[in-house]
């Protein structure tokens, strides 16, 4: 199974969404032929559109399942401006947690992600806990991690996947790991040669998700390897 996992960002207005889903419906539709069997489609849009994109995979019945980019460590209750597992994980299986976006600009730091693991699972959502580098500690009871090296984010510069697949093959060593999906400038036309290493189980685009025909040719693209 390849994981193929689309990071919006903050990005998107309503109006958008829906196109973006009306032209990814399309696409699908145009190539029912490509056995999508092998991948797990996710995207992760901003919150606030977590159930606008849940009635349109309904409704175009797309092979996707949703996540979010963030999650409180907190459960329901007196937390003004948060937004708890619970409530994520009536529409949604996965959540981003500690991208590095968030460890920058939100000062997040392992104590805290420890705690919006503990969460996540407590609801049955999955944690994607991603890192720039082998040796960031990772929480117990994480088995889908996303190695990032800030350097390659959103800069059109990727790591060597020959490189990425030996930080994933240390990662699996000295951690409980089963699964690690590379991002950082994944595109359509370097997707195959991530896939195609011995130790990753994936992608995690952030761009080029934005664009559902790039997004599509991302997930065409591993479907052929
Ligand atoms: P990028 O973002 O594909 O735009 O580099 C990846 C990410 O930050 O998850």
């Amino acid at each position: 199974m390849k994981y193929i996992i689309g990071n919006w960002k903050a990005n998107k207005s309503r109006v958008e969404v829906d196109e973006w889903f009306r032209t990814f419906a399309d696409l699908f539709e145009k190539n029912k032929s490509v056995k999508l069997d092998n991948l797990e489609v996710v995207v992760c849009p901003p919150f606030i559109y977590l159930e606008q994109s849940a009635n349109l995979c309904k409704k175009y019945k797309l092979p996707m399942k949703l996540g979010v980019q963030n999650v409180s460590p907190f459960a329901n209750g007196p937390f003004t401006g948060e937004v708890t597992a619970s409530q994520v994980a009536q529409f949604a299986q996965y959540v981003l947690i500690g991208h590095s976006e968030r460890r920058s600009n939100f000062n997040e730091k392992d104590n805290i992600l420890a705690k919006k693991v503990e969460a996540a699972k407590k609801a049955n959502l999955q944690p994607i806990y991603c890192v720039p580098d082998e040796n960031t500690s990772i929480p117990t009871g994480v088995s889908l991690v996303a190695y990032e090296p800030v350097w390659a984010i959103g800069g059109g510069q990727t790591d060597t996947p020959e490189n990425a697949s030996r930080v994933a093959a240390s990662i699996k060593a000295k951690q409980q790991v089963r699964i690690i999906i590379y991002g950082g400038s994944v595109k359509p036309e370097n997707v195959a040669s991530f896939l195609e290493t011995h130790n990753l189980d994936g992608v995690l685009p952030g761009g080029a998700s934005l664009d559902p025909t790039q997004f599509w040719q991302i997930i065409f693209n591993a479907a052929s390897i």
